[in-house]
């Protein structure tokens, strides 16, 4: 139910961010009555985390090892605590199935915690928080020994744990006090893994361009050299229809006009 509200609420302010400071204004005045009190700053929202990466993701892997682990009441009760906030990196579930199986299995269960601790800032950051925190190393959850730096190449911000260093690929919920960043990869410290991967990594993952290839899944029979080319004129070919259709409905509106 709470997430119902969540989701309101974001909608609400995605509409109102979309309407011009006036036009805002303008909307929410007549809905005053003349006699009402000046509205009370309203209390920060109430996030459920389990419920928040239960509808996203899927994050199904991290919610079961945080649960499992306990360590969602230490992140529920940051985000609960309203003055420092809280922020998430939460890797999807083919993030963890890359990994080698026995890479998080063969963790001693403090270990494992310190992981998932890992995974997270004691306080709330936005996106552009970030940018003016690059190249220093932040401290997460897990501790002094658990350091993450975050570098922001040219609005691409990437989290560097010491044996990965993936990119935040969504923003899954940014709202004081509560920020939860999508990974495509597992955030592995050298306070764990202490020699070169224990981890065997799968194949590299789909790189940062491969979101591009979902947008021509028509073209997949062609071979790479070409699907560009063929890709930009079909697009060319597209604005001149485009521009021909509009050409067409302007003369039709000036006959229109003439009779
Ligand atoms: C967080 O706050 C909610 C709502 O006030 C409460 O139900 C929940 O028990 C709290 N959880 C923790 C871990 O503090
Ligand atoms: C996982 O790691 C172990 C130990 O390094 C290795 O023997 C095994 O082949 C690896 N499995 C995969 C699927 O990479
Ligand atoms: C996990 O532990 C087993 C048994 O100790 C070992 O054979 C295997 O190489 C370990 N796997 C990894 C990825 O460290
Ligand atoms: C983080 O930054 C510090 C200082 O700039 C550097 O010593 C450290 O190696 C960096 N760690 C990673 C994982 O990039």
């Amino acid at each position: 139910m709470s997430l119902n509200i969540i989701f309101t609420a974001a909608i609400t302010i995605v509409i109102l961010s979309t309407l011009s400071p006036t036009n805002a204004q303008i909307a929410a005045a007549p809905s005053l009555s003349p006699s009402s009190a000046p509205a009370p700053a309203p209390a920060p929202p109430f996030v459920n985390l389990a419920n928040l990466l239960s509808v996203a993701g899927p994050f199904n892997t991290f919610l079961n090892y945080i649960t499992q682990t306990k360590v969602i009441q230490t992140f529920q009760n940051q985000a609960n605590d309203t003055k420092q906030g809280l922020t998430l990196f939460v890797p999807k579930d083919s993030a963890f199935s890359s990994l080698n199986q026995s890479t998080l299995s063969n963790l001693t269960s403090d270990q494992l915690k310190s992981l998932l601790l890992f995974h997270a800032f004691p306080k709330y950051y936005s996106l552009s928080d970030f940018k003016t925190l690059t190249a220093t190393p932040i401290n997460t959850f897990a501790g002094g020994s658990y350091p993450l730096n975050l570098t922001d190449v040219a609005g691409l911000i990437k989290v560097h744990s010491d044996w990965t260093n993936p990119k935040i690929s969504s923003s899954v919920y940014s709202t004081f006090p509560v920020a939860v960043y999508e990974l495509d990869q597992v955030l592995l410290p050298q306070s764990i893994f202490s020699t070169t991967p224990l981890v065997a990594l799968a194949p590299a993952p789909a790189p940062d361009i491969s979101p591009a290839s979902d947008l021509a899944p028509s073209l997949s029979g062609l071979s790479p050299k070409s699907s560009e080319s063929v890709n930009n004129e079909s697009s060319a070919s597209a604005i001149c229809i485009n521009l021909l259709n509009y050409f067409i409905f302007a003369v039709a509106g000036g006959f229109m006009l003439m009779l």
